[in-house]
């Protein structure tokens, strides 16, 4: 599968921040009309000032299904043909350490918000056959379980595994629609303040993540990893038991929780 995003309308979800606010720079300079989402309107507006094509600018809090659906109503007829869901965050230090709410308004956003945006979009793509779809998970949902970043690295296996089976289905139904999960390892973003931990030692810029994902999804790949080192960590992991990975993976993330 081979695509050509020139032109096209793009929905990008998280657009106020980080690698979906390097989303929205990539797709315009590809001349596409953009439609941002997420709760600051100010950091979408700014943003929208410095690009050259016409930007919506819709502000939503997605961990809310009406909102979600409101997104999904507003666009319907505005022929948009790809979507990049991006908004997501995590939250560091053991799972018993956060309310259940938080946890909950988590596993809301990074999970029922990007099924329901993407069964919804698809229902939007059906008439027209075509159009595409990459949902921002992490390396984390290639991995057996993360300690101290707990329910992110399930809310993201939940990504990642959800979005290669639709995939697949897509494929043996012969379908020109794109499904795709971006796994990246650690990203400069403000992930890590919003996480509530210390900001990574060694990580990748959005400029050469969303580079690698744009050039991927061009090329129809299904599962994008961006860095030959972060490929190599996930082959590592393999090599040991899945018992022993989580502890490995789990000493890593509790150096990461900021002291109180
Ligand atoms: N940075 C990393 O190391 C890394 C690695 C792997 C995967 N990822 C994934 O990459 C995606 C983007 O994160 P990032 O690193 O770019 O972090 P970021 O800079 O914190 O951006 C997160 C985005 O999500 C939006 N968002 C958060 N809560 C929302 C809500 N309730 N409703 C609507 N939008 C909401 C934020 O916008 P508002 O606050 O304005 O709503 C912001 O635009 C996430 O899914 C994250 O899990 C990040």
């Amino acid at each position: 599968m081979k695509l050509d995003f020139t032109g096209e309308t793009v929905v990008i979800t998280g657009a106020s921040s980080g690698l979906g606010r390097e989303f929205a720079k990539a797709f315009s300079a590809k001349g596409c009309r953009l439609i941002m989402v997420a709760r600051r309107e100010a950091r979408m507006r700014e943003l929208a000032a410095e690009l050259s094509v016409p930007c919506e600018i819709l502000p939503a809090d997605l961990s809310r299904e009406d909102e979600c659906n409101r997104i999904i109503e507003t666009i319907a007829g505005q022929g948009a043909s790809v979507l990049i869901n991006c908004a997501g965050f995590g939250l560091l230090g053991e799972t018993v350490g956060h309310t259940l709410e938080e946890e909950l308004n988590m596993i809301d956003l990074n999970v029922r918000a990007v099924h329901i945006l993407t069964r919804r979009f698809l229902d939007l793509r059906r008439e027209a056959g075509t159009g595409a779809i990459l949902n921002v998970a992490s390396c984390a949902g290639l991995l057996p379980a993360g300690p101290y970043l707990n329910t992110y690295y399930a809310t993201k296996a939940y990504v990642a595994s959800f979005t290669q089976g639709l995939a697949q289905e897509l494929a043996d139904a012969g379908s020109k629609i794109y499904v795709g999960a971006l796994c990246p390892g650690p990203v400069y973003t403000e992930f890590t303040k919003v996480a509530r931990g210390q900001e990574w030692s060694s990580a990748k810029t959005p400029e050469e993540v969303v580079a690698y994902a744009v050039k991927k999804m061009e090329k129809g790949k299904t599962l994008i990893v961006p860095g030959a080192g972060i490929r190599a960590g996930l082959f590592g992991t393999r090599l040991v038991s899945r018992r022993m990975a989580t502890k490995i993976i789990g000493r890593g993330q509790k150096g990461r929780v900021e002291a109180e």
